[in-house]
């Protein structure tokens, strides 16, 4: 077998379905990474390969398996869904491949397997701040409304768990299919409810048919806020959701009006490259990913085994477009700032404006 010089990424997303704009965003990003750091690293030419996995797990699997077998990838990346990430996991472990999760954003993934690295974020990770951010600006009774899978379990309970140690309290607890949900009898009952506001989490690609159902049921005339993780007033979607969501609290690692020189150059190459598209949080997660990946290939001096990689990827620290950026060597999970953002609309766009920072958030999942 002839030693070629490719060092080969498999990238596994969601490009159609019902979480398509997360894969859209992702790629998008990965080739713009690649158009800007070139294609050859430490004497090797960098293929990318992208699988649709249409979201559903037993396809992340099976594509993953043969990425591996095959195409003997260097690396998996990707992973639009928790589900995804998890039935992968032990096929990374097996094959020794780092697994880099752009994406999926349950606490736990990067427990399922030693080849796990992660650039996007965790739930509890953006979920606390928001909670300790509420009860300080009059919201003490809420009601959680969350996708009911990993990530939306994850943001009820700490949310739900720092409320209370802040004096609030969440009356009802809310939760939602996964697949093609209806959010309208819910949001009924919200309405009956007549809490100080509503959390929500649901995935990427779901915050505008919540909002609007917010608005059609007329929670917001009835004085009830909307809170939630940034996933809900996503940059892909948000400039479409109208006034509704001006307004909207929500807490994140990443906006695209972050104010950063880098940021500003990402989100303008982005768009340009993307016919005006906006780059969302998955977009970061996507960029800062091929990041890591690229770095540990020159600190490993071109070595394209497993072990060497990861070893590159644990530690890095660096500025990326949503600040400052640290993958934590012990948990191989992402350590950064999080931030309390308001949908403002500026020059008739809407955007989530930063207002205030907590500095350097490890997940709070990986204390216990
Ligand atoms: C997950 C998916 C999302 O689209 C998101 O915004 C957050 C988490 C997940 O499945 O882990």
């Amino acid at each position: 077998l002839a030693q070629d010089n490719t060092f080969k990424i498999g990238l596994i997303l969601p490009m159609t379905g019902q979480q398509a704009t997360t894969g859209r965003q992702i790629e998008a990003a990965a080739r713009l990474y690649m158009a800007q750091n070139g294609d050859t690293v430490a004497g090797k030419k960098i293929q990318l390969i992208v699988k649709d996995d249409t979201s559903l797990p037993d396809a992340t699997r099976r594509l993953a398996q043969e990425l591996v077998v095959n195409d003997k990838v260097n690396v998996l990346a990707g992973f639009g869904i928790t589900p995804s990430a998890l039935a992968t996991a032990p096929i990374a472990t097996q094959s020794k491949t780092p697994m880099v999760v752009m994406a999926a954003a349950t606490s736990s993934i990067t427990q399922a397997s030693p080849y796990v690295v992660r650039t996007s974020f965790t739930l509890p990770q953006v979920s606390v701040a928001l909670a300790d951010w509420a009860p300080k600006n009059g919201i003490k009774k809420v009601v959680t409304l969350v996708s009911d899978y990993g990530p939306g379990i994850d943001a009820e309970k700490y949310f739900k768990e720092r409320l209370i140690f802040n004096g609030g309290q969440v009356t009802e607890a809310l939760r939602v299919p996964l697949r093609g949900p209806d959010f309208a009898p819910f949001l009924q009952k919200v309405r009956d409810a007549k809490p100080d506001a509503l959390f929500v989490f649901v995935p990427s690609g779901a915050g505008a048919a919540v909002m609007k159902q917010f608005a059609e049921r007329g929670l917001d005339k009835a004085g009830i806020k909307l809170i939630g993780t940034g996933d809900v007033t996503d940059d892909d979607q948000l400039n479409d959701m109208g006034d509704v969501a001006v307004g909207v609290v929500t807490s994140h690692h990443y906006s695209a009006a972050h104010p950063s020189a880098l940021n500003k150059k990402f989100v303008e190459a982005f768009s340009k490259a993307n016919k005006g598209l906006r780059p969302n949080f998955m977009a970061v997660g996507g960029y800062d990913g091929m990041r890591v990946i690229y770095e540990a290939l020159k600190i490993s001096k071109g070595q394209g085994g497993g072990d060497a990689l990861l070893a590159g990827m644990k530690g890095q620290i660096f500025e990326s477009p949503r600040g400052k950026m640290f993958i934590d060597a012990q948990t191989r999970d992402v350590v950064q700032d999080i931030y309390l953002r308001k949908v403002e609309k500026k020059d008739g766009q809407l955007y989530n404006v930063e207002f205030d920072v907590i500095k350097d958030v490890k997940d709070p999942g990986k204390a216990k």
